[in-house]
């Protein structure tokens, strides 16, 4: 029997989980709203919100688990990658933990993190399985062979899927985190009236940022035409009255091109590697219109498909504490000497 404590804080949550022999019995989020009038995370902010989270949010998971602090058999943190100072706390918190407790610090990285959170619940998938992370910082398709035995195959060289939704949504004047707004309007619009252009990037590869410059001009020429030339700019008014009449069709035709950029990376992915269990994770697999043709595409290419719960999606400590599980078993602890890092590969 071995009780983990897991702490997460890499961007702008603050979570702690309780993992019991693999089973996650409390997953508590802090959310730290203070950035949504920035239009993004402020990182000095985030570290301040976490200092002052983390108590609270570790004792929360405690008394939902119903466990002593004094009975946790390791203490397990998110070492990498993320912002430094967001990293800090939560490292030097269970490095604290770990000596005051005399019990084995282990460290996790957060990108593995989120491809293990398929193995939270079930159904859970078959190894090897192909996994695309969807995130506000990263966009990857990865080949998992046993928990700990993980390979990306591609990945995004510019923008992450996330932030694609987020700038789009910025463009459109919509609050951040506008993925979610962008979600909800495209449910109401026609996703075939505008047509994003898809990029050519080589291999699993992905990018995001010409779509992004596309929109851009989109918008400036209040819909006329995708390409920067002067005499296309439209007025503000224009823009404005383009924007406030066309909303969901622009939402849905955005989303529309976000996901098949997506979908045909992963469909070449499962191709080539003639893997049949594949997984969503990260933030960007709550967004319907995703979820929904990934699972159509999987029933038409016969695949398994797998998402996590919506708690398990985004930033939480369940993913730490269920990866920190697997490492306990193969005896992977980490020295009280270690440090955090804002990018590491694995
Ligand atoms: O995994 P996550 O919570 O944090 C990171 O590690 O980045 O992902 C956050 C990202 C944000 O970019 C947010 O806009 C996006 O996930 N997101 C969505 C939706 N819900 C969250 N994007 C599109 N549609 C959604 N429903
Ligand atoms: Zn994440």
């Amino acid at each position: 029997m071995a009780t983990i404590l897991a702490i997460e804080s890499s961007c702008d949550e603050t979570s702690a989980a309780i993992c019991l022999d693999g089973n996650i019995i409390s997953n508590h989020i802090a959310t730290q709203s203070v950035h949504e009038k920035y239009g993004g995370v402020v990182p000095e902010l985030a570290s301040r919100a976490h200092m002052a989270n983390i108590v609270p949010v570790v004792q929360a998971a405690l008394q939902t688990a119903n466990v002593e602090i004094n009975n946790i058999d390791a203490v397990a943190f998110t070492q990498s990658p993320g912002l430094i100072g967001s990293l800090l706390v939560g490292a030097e918190f269970a490095k604290s933990l770990a000596l005051a407790l005399d019990k084995p610090l282990i460290a996790v990285h957060h990108m593995q993190a989120h491809v293990i959170a398929n193995l939270i619940e079930e159904p859970r998938p078959s190894f090897p399985f192909l996994c695309l992370t969807v995130s506000g910082g990263h966009t990857q398709i990865v080949l998992c062979e046993s928990p700990l035995q993980m390979r990306v195959l591609g990945e995004t060289i510019d923008d992450a899927a996330g932030e694609a939704f987020d700038k789009s949504a910025k463009l459109l004047g919509l609050p951040y985190p506008g993925g979610p707004l962008i979600d909800k309007y495209a449910k109401e619009g026609n996703g075939n009236r505008f047509r994003f252009p898809e990029p050519q990037i080589p291999e699993l590869n992905f990018s995001f940022s010409g779509l992004k410059t596309s929109i851009l001009y989109f918008l400036q020429n209040a819909g006329t035409s995708l390409v920067y030339k002067e005499e296309f700019r439209a007025t503000e008014e224009a823009r404005a009255k383009f924007i406030g009449e066309n909303l969901p069709d622009i939402c849905a035709s955005i989303q529309q091109r976000i996901i098949s950029i997506l979908l045909n990376k992963l469909k070449k992915a499962a191709a080539q590697t003639g893997i049949r269990d594949i997984c969503l994770a990260g933030g960007v697999s709550a967004n319907s219109g995703l979820r929904n043709s990934f699972t159509q595409l999987g029933q038409e290419l016969g695949w398994n498909t797998f998402i996590p719960s919506f708690q398990y999606c985004t930033d939480n400590a369940g993913m730490i504490a269920m990866t920190a599980h697997y490492k306990f078993i193969a005896g992977e602890f980490e020295s009280l000497n270690t440090t955090v890092s804002a990018r590491a590969a694995w």
